[in-house]
């Protein structure tokens, strides 16, 4: 096509329009209170806040609805983007969706927030902040109850009854304490709906407890869906496995507080799941010295029609990836759980949205890898065959699943509970009480220094 020259000088100015059109738009830089503040509010403020909820047991550094600590944190915020660090998630992309609490963060917000960082982080006017719309999203802009809880008042709460000492030398110490239920708070059997732990400060790193399940980085509170429960028998024996972890040196120890808080169903509710967990513990692998890639694998046969919860993969340090897949009794697979990046530090739980029917004569495929190379910068010694144990220098490979059986219980809240829900709810206290190997914080015994610490 050949333009006349009229023609070819309107399409040149229009072009030159289009040019001088887009210089314009990338000069004028995104501010904070245009474009970052949402994106933050999004992806950012459910942890970055204020007064922000324990993750399992940190908190978040700085919150991020506000100018000032978002300014000063802004190449942070630029490396943790581009590393991935933030936001905190573990399941593969193509879960989207699938599982409650998901953290995936859109490419455009990220180069976003990139392009805010670059532009020296301006402010912009506070004015726009309120014209940007759709602010909400994973939680943003809630903040703490006044009870201090954010499962709301609870109707339990249990604790050490004497601070635990962690002295200077510790770097890594996991003692099993007792939470003492005080005289009369709890005499009759009550359904969990809600719990939540509340770590004593940031020197706790993660916390296995009985009837609440795990406290980990990354993991706020824990809500069952409706109709879904967990008995807590009277005079209950509640434990938790503490991780303390920081800094050794003098005058870094601190005294822990750990508490945690349960909320019970009431009377007239209805529960149709009695939830079960098994923790699926894979041993009798040894990963050699240096290898970067030492894959596992185990399966488990389900043998009644059951909804599936939640997966929560578990391994040390020397973790590298992990999967779920599920082979239905007709020989189908599918992919339940893809965690191609497994991080100690941030071990989710990855709770379906609606629980996941899984059919009798069904079989679950598991498969962890590990890293015992120098290439990994969390190993603790690249030159050690590895095995399964309970120390973080060890190795685990666990992969728990919260479930139950399909068919309704129909147990209302306040009749007389089922014999058989009682006896496993107390059987599964007494194991506990008889496996225990108590740490008495009252006790003044630190010979486990000796054998734990550097
Ligand atoms: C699930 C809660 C959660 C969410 C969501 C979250 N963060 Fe964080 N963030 C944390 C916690 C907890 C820490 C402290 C962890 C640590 O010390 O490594 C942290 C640390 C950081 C740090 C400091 C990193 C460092 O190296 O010290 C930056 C920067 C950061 N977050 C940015 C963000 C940004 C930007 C977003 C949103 C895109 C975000 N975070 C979303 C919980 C969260």
């Amino acid at each position: 096509m050949k333009l006349s020259s009229k023609q070819f000088t309107t399409a040149l100015l229009s072009l030159m329009a289009a040019f001088v059109f887009s210089t314009v738009n990338a000069t004028d830089a995104p501010t904070f209170y245009a474009d970052a503040l949402p994106v933050f509010q999004k992806n950012c403020v459910a942890c970055h806040q204020q007064d922000g909820p324990s993750v399992g047991g940190i908190f978040a550094p700085m919150p991020l609805d506000n100018f000032e600590q978002a300014k000063i944190w802004a190449p942070m915020i630029k490396n943790a983007l581009i590393t991935n660090y933030m936001p905190p998630w573990g399941a593969h992309e193509r879960h989207r969706g699938q599982f409650k609490g998901e953290r995936y963060m859109d490419q455009n917000e990220k180069d976003l927030l990139i392009a805010w960082v670059d532009a020296g982080a301006p402010e912009g006017e506070e004015a726009e902040a309120t014209s940007s719309g759709g602010l909400v999203a994973n939680g943003a802009g809630t903040t703490l109850p006044e009870s201090g809880w954010w499962i709301g008042d609870p109707d339990l709460v249990v604790g050490f009854d004497q601070e635990v000492y962690v002295p200077d030398e510790v770097m890594d110490w996991q003692p099993t304490i007792q939470m003492p239920v005080a005289e009369g708070a709890h005499e009759n059997p009550k359904w969990i709906a809600k719990a939540e732990l509340a770590p004593g400060g940031p020197w706790v790193h993660h916390i296995v407890s009985s009837h609440m399940g795990v406290g980990v980085p990354g993991r706020g509170p824990f809500t069952y869906p409706e109709g879904w429960g967990v008995l807590l028998p009277e005079d209950p024996f509640i434990t938790v496995n503490m991780h303390y972890h920081k800094n050794p040196g003098e005058g870094t120890a601190v005294n822990d507080l750990t508490k945690a808080g349960f909320k019970f169903y009431e009377d007239g509710d209805v529960i149709d799941h009695v939830v079960e967990t098994n923790l699926l513990p894979h041993r009798g692998w040894t990963i050699p010295a240096g290898d970067p890639s030492f894959e596992v694998n185990n399966t488990y046969a389900i043998d009644e029609d059951i909804f599936l919860l939640s997966m929560g993969p578990h391994m040390h340090y020397r973790g590298k990836a992990m999967r779920y897949e599920l082979e239905y009794p007709d020989g189908e697979r599918e992919v339940l759980l893809w965690v191609p990046d497994y991080d100690f530090n941030w071990q989710f739980l990855y709770e379906y949205e609606t629980p996941k029917f899984i059919p009798s004569g069904s079989t679950m495929h598991m498969s962890w890898w590990f890293d015992n190379s120098e290439g990994n910068r969390f190993n603790p010694d690249p030159t050690q065959d590895v095995v399964y144990g309970p120390e973080t220098t060890d190795e685990m490979a666990n992969a728990r699943i919260y479930y139950a059986p399909t068919t309704p219980r129909g147990i209302v809240v306040g009749e007389p509970i089922p014999v058989d829900v009682l006896e496993t709810a107390r059987e599964e206290d007494m194991v506990r009480r008889e496996r225990s190997n108590l740490f008495d914080p009252a006790s003044n015994d630190f010979s486990w220094l000796t054998e734990d610490s550097p």
